[in-house]
């Protein structure tokens, strides 16, 4: 079976609650549409619901009915969401006042009924751009107990078999954190290992990547992945992590070996963890572009529970997609 495929059939028996704040948008009504057609997840969106009706009709869509639709402007829990936010924020003074107005936008919305329980997981930014998805986030949900970055991964999947697991990869970070510390670097690659045994299905063999190879270059940006290696393994000693090494060394049987011999990752890795975010963003459009190399994501990892970030030039099906994913982020990874 496809992993795409593979992905839903799990989110189905997970039967995950999913917000969608952006829920006057069609691509969204229409991929809701699916996915309750589907039984994929159960869908909450949020909007005026006289909005998702008439658009629905619009739309010709069957299965909207199915939804649970909440009105982000009137609804009987919008006290308890801004004391929660309150609470949540008392050291950085935030008032009840500046609480309930901010509960009345959607993507604030979404992740107050996370953290409350009435939700499993979100998925926006169709028409919203990343920071103000990933900022509430942050913000509300925080990050999983020991992990103080959230970073983006790709499940990179390649036309020859020959790469990773079956033309399988997993790229990151390719989407989120600027310039990560070594301490920060080693989380990142503990959540993509993470990431690529439960949602790609892999045992992960994660490559540390930089342009030096066991000592090859002498630079400070070296040592800051020699020390993220060291710190991976300590912090996840169930997975398998080397470095640093040059993404040929990773990647190729008989450069691996001849660079690098001995090392169980070297020239076989199936997970690439970049040392900053240009060259993990960088590699992952390179190889999608240049390898005609699908790349599923990107999926956000290191938070308390699932949030995804869509590209605002989405299709309806990348948000099929990504509501799936995201269940099974809420079903077993977390
Ligand atoms: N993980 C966890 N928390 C974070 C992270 C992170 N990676 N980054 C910021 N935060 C927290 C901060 O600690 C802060 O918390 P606080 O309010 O409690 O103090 C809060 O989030 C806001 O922090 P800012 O520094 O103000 O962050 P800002 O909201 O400006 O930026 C953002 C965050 C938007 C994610 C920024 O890091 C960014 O722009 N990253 C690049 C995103 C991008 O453009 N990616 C490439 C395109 S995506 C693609 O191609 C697939």
């Amino acid at each position: 079976m496809e992993l795409m495929d593979k992905i839903k059939t799990n989110a189905k028996k997970f039967n995950k609650r999913i917000v969608l704040p952006e829920a006057w948008e069609e691509r969204t009504l229409r991929a809701a549409d699916i996915l309750l057609g589907e039984g994929i997840a159960r869908i909450i969106l949020l909007e005026n619901p006289e909005v998702v009706h008439r658009e629905a009709l619009k739309f010709g869509l069957k299965n909207i009915g199915k939804a649970t639709i909440i009105d982000p402007a009137d609804h009987e829990k919008k006290e308890a969401y801004a004391d929660l936010m309150v609470e949540i924020r008392k050291s950085k003074g935030l008032t009840k006042e500046e609480a309930l107005k901010l509960i009345e936008n959607p993507l604030y919305l979404a992740t107050l009924m996370i953290k409350a329980g009435d939700a499993d997981g979100e998925v926006a930014g169709a028409n919203n751009a990343t920071g103000d998805v990933l900022r509430p986030a942050f913000q509300y949900v925080k990050t999983l107990p020991g992990i103080s970055v959230v970073s983006g991964a790709f499940i990179m999947i390649m036309p020859d078999k020959k790469w990773g697991e079956g033309g399988m990869m997993v790229f990151a970070d390719c989407a989120v954190h600027p310039n990560p510390t070594a301490q920060e670097l080693a989380e990142i690659a503990v959540c993509t290992a993470q990431t690529a045994k439960a949602i790609a299905e892999i045992t992960p063999k994660v490559a540390m990547l930089s342009f030096s190879t066991k000592g090859s270059a002498k630079h400070e940006m070296v040592d800051k992945v020699v020390l993220a290696t060291k710190l991976a393994q300590e912090m996840a000693p169930q997975f398998q992590f080397d470095g640093e090494l040059q993404a040929d060394a990773a990647i190729v049987e008989s450069i691996g070996k001849l660079k690098c011999p001995g090392s169980p990752i070297a020239g076989q890795a199936n997970v690439l963890v970049f040392p900053t975010l240009e060259s993990g963003n960088i590699a992952y459009k390179l190889v999608q572009r240049l390898a005609n190399a699908e790349a599923i994501g990107p999926v956000l990892q290191g938070l308390a529970a699932p949030i995804n970030d869509l590209s605002r030039g989405c299709s309806v099906s990348d948000i099929v997609n990504l509501v799936a994913i995201t269940a099974n982020q809420a079903g077993g990874s977390y």
